[in-house]
């Protein structure tokens, strides 16, 4: 396929630094809310970006599990590779891409844990299958064969038959506290808008707009 030859051009919508509500974390959850309206499946799913304490970068998707002031928030276990890089380098970089809206919203900044009583409360609001999984699951280990992951979760279903499964001690959710929000919005000719965000001494946003 010439994918090579294929050439979009964004022209539906735009974004100037007076349209913003001056306040990422609002633009965002406006945008995303857009972006299920226009009926992207999964519009919560994001590529997080994460690195060693040498700087050896990783990305892989997550989904956005909840967005607040407080930050952005996203559900693994502790001691997956994500989680190693994040208890010794506790920085990320989330991007989001809604193609339908020809729209880009990238996310930086210091990575927390969430409270474990915030993961429990999410933690019970998961199907039995996924809680069983996330018990199950030694994420990012290497397994013998398929066999063994479904040994491992009739496992811990014969464990918990009444399907009341507390949150494993290794699972939990990350909470990315923003220091930079940047949004993107495709426009013609490649004049796309970037306006960017970013927390100052004070606390405060302030706003810039950045060349395409
Ligand atoms: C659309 C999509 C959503 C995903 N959501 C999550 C998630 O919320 N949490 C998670 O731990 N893994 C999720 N995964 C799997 C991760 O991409 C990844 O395979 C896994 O977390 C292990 O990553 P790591 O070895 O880099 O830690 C998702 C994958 C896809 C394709």
């Amino acid at each position: 396929m010439d994918y090579l030859a294929i050439r979009q051009d964004y022209r539906s919508r735009q974004l100037d630094e007076t349209s913003v509500a001056g306040d990422p974390v609002e633009l965002f959850q406006s945008w995303l809310k857009q972006a299920f309206e226009a009926g992207i499946t999964e519009a919560n799913a994001m590529a997080l970006a994460t690195a060693t304490r040498d700087g050896v970068p990783s990305v892989r998707m997550v989904l956005l599990k909840g967005c607040d002031e407080a930050g952005f928030v996203f559900f693994t276990s502790y001691a997956s590779a994500k989680g190693r890089d994040l208890s010794e380098n506790p920085v990320a970089e989330a991007a989001f891409y809604w193609r339908e809206l020809e729209r880009q919203v990238r996310i930086h900044g210091k990575v927390e844990r969430v409270t474990r009583g915030e993961s429990e409360e999410y933690f019970a609001t998961r199907p039995v299958g996924a809680r069983i999984g996330a018990c199950a699951s030694p994420q990012s280990q290497p397994l013998r064969d398929r066999a063994e992951l479904e040994e491992r979760f009739a496992g811990v279903a014969a464990q918990y038959p009444d399907g009341a499964i507390p949150l494993p001690e290794h699972w939990g959710g990350y909470r990315i506290v923003p220091q930079r929000v940047e949004f993107w919005q495709g426009r013609p000719s490649r004049l796309h808008d970037r306006i960017v965000f970013e927390k100052g001494e004070n606390g405060g946003w302030g706003i810039r707009r950045l060349g395409p």
